[in-house]
């Protein structure tokens, strides 16, 4: 039989290395503060961490502004601390693998301070630059973190794009000297002994040709832009390239953090054909997240697009499994409950999503049902994207009040409230006070209270990890979506070679029936206790796990 990829049998955590652990008390946590979590890890049953940037960076976007790639950011420590985590990781038998953020530089890089200097400096193409129209921008796109996606620049009068931040100006991938350095650079980690990299807004590196003004019937000042550089046609050839030059070269796992790829171009990126990324961070679930979204699960539509997902992936790609992550609001908070049933619907949403097949991701925290956090006052927000929004919205006349009524429920901030390791000072994060407050519900939720709880959200987590690894059919078998039609249930199963695993989730508050019978009689996990299938009555986001009784 075929030996099965080690990325496919792990699970992954994601770390984000400011709010994870701080061992100098400076508020801000960092390599030494994962290394000392390395065990917990461990005993969770981790496999794979992948760290979000611990490059040099000024912090406007919290480390995904890069200004020196081949150095770690003060506060994080330094690459012999690196090389130490590592090393500490391998020991431990888990893979690291690390942001890579190459859709743009910070704007004090070198590359962009040279690149701006003049008309005529040699790295002035490596951006893109464009004269103004009339004085203005040179059209109407939006950045994606509000306001328009071109500054001026006073150097030369000219503007830059960035699609993120103004402080995040684009690379510019038409120019092959600007692809070379970037290949040295990842060669550069790979040959350190990283396990691979998360690709970060890699559907972003091609725009569209001419840079042409989108229609604006409303004549808003700028317009969203995503169409115009999201999986833009010809992207491919910088993607191939971009494997050939780094990735293909190594035993490596990469993950493509693809925003507007669709299920249907998704074998164009990944899989034994394409031989580009292993796996990809799809987003269509998490469109179903909008800002302006009600709060209220969409249970019709979010099985479609998994299991679009799925089915797309069974013809040679692998799927990455996500329900949280650094840049959206905690899973409990928007489609679970964050009162009487946070416990039930933390391990619901858990089990809905972890056991389909491909590599599930846990984001920090999740393990352990984190809620989002309370803010009082728009001060309270670090996130840039936040501020440019604030800033914005207040212009177009709305009041604080509803922006920050939006906020509570929108911002990124929610998720990167620091880790709730105990009931200790600073929920155990930091010695120091924590560069973003840590949430208030710290002494009831935290990770040395659960671990002693067997029914915990964190024990929960830790079963299925132990139920994937033990049995193939969790890996590799096939999945079916069950029970299409039913308005309260998410359930699914997967079979492999006469084997079949079945996951029954009910994420609504009502108690509901199941009347189908399946091949699956050994109920293995479940979040209210170890009940029969029958009567098949699901209380309020029950969960439960089934197998074929293994002899
Ligand atoms: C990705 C990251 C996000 C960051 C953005 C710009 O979407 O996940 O945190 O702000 O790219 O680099």
């Amino acid at each position: 039989m075929q030996t099965i990829q080690w990325w496919k049998e792990a699970v992954a955590y994601q770390i984000y290395p400011r709010s994870f652990q701080d061992s100098d008390g400076d508020g801000i946590g960092d390599l030494p503060g994962i290394i000392s979590r390395l065990d917990y890890l461990k005993k969770l049953g981790i496999g794979l961490i992948w760290i979000c940037p611990i490059y040099q960076s000024p912090q406007d976007d919290n480390g995904y502004d890069i200004s020196d790639y081949q150095a770690i950011q003060k506060e994080f420590g330094t690459l012999a601390d690196f090389d130490r985590l590592l090393n500490e990781a391998h020991q431990r038998g888990i893979k690291v693998i690390i942001d890579l953020v190459i859709n743009h530089t910070s704007d004090e890089h070198p590359w962009f301070i040279e690149s701006r200097s003049s008309k005529t400096s040699a790295k002035r193409d490596w951006y893109i630059w464009r004269e103004g129209k009339s004085g203005a921008e040179p059209n109407n796109w939006e950045s994606i973190f509000s306001g328009s996606a071109w500054e001026r620049d006073s150097a030369t009068n000219d503007f830059y794009l960035h699609l993120f931040s103004k402080k995040q100006p684009d690379l510019n991938w038409e120019n092959s000297r600007m692809r070379e350095a970037i290949y040295k650079m990842i060669c550069w980690w790979l040959d350190r002994g990283i396990d691979g990299f998360r690709i970060d807004a890699i559907s972003h590196i091609k725009k569209q040709d001419g840079f042409p003004d989108l229609p604006n019937p409303e004549k808003k000042r700028y317009v969203p832009s995503f169409p115009m550089h999201m999986n833009v046609p010809g992207i491919q050839k910088y993607i191939e390239e971009l494997c050939a030059e780094t990735f293909r070269k190594y035993d490596v796992v990469t993950v493509g953090e693809a925003n507007g790829v669709s299920s249907a171009d998704a074998l164009d990126w990944v899989g034994e054909k394409a031989k580009k990324f292993s796996m990809l961070f799809q987003f269509e679930h998490i469109g179903l997240w909008n800002r302006d979204s009600q709060q209220k699960i969409n249970l019709t539509q979010l099985k479609d697009v998994f299991s679009r997902w799925q089915n797309a992936m069974e013809n040679g790609g692998w799927n990455a499994l996500y329900i949280e992550n650094h840049d959206i609001v905690r899973a409990v908070s928007k489609w679970g409950d964050e009162g009487r049933y946070w416990r039930e619907s933390a391990t619901a949403l858990g089990a809905m999503y972890f056991l389909m097949k491909g590599t599930p991701f846990i984001y920090q925290g999740q393990e352990i049902g984190m809620t989002n956090s309370s803010f009082h006052s728009l001060e309270d927000f670090q996130d840039v994207s936040a501020k440019n929004w604030i800033r914005e919205q207040r212009e177009l006349g709305k009041s604080d009040s509803e922006l920050l009524r939006e906020l509570c429920l929108t911002s990124r901030d929610n998720a990167r409230t620091p880790m709730q390791w105990s009931a200790d000072q600073n929920a155990g994060f930091s010695r120091g006070k924590p560069w973003l407050a840590v949430n208030r519900n710290y002494p009831q939720i935290n990770v040395e209270e659960q671990w002693k709880n067997p029914d915990s959200i964190l024990n929960f987590y830790r079963n299925m990890i132990q139920i994937r690894a033990s049995n193939v059919g969790w890996i590799e078998g096939k999945f079916q979506l069950e029970l299409r039609e039913h308005p309260d249930i998410f359930a699914y199963s997967r079979k492999f070679s006469g084997w079949t695993g079945l996951v029954i989730c009910n994420l609504s508050t009502n108690t509901v029936k199941v009347s189908e019978k399946f091949p699956a009689e050994q109920l293995v996990l479940s979040n209210y206790g170890m009940r029969d299938l029958h009567p098949a009555e699901f209380k309020p986001f029950e969960a439960r796990i089934y197998q074929t009784t293994v002899s």
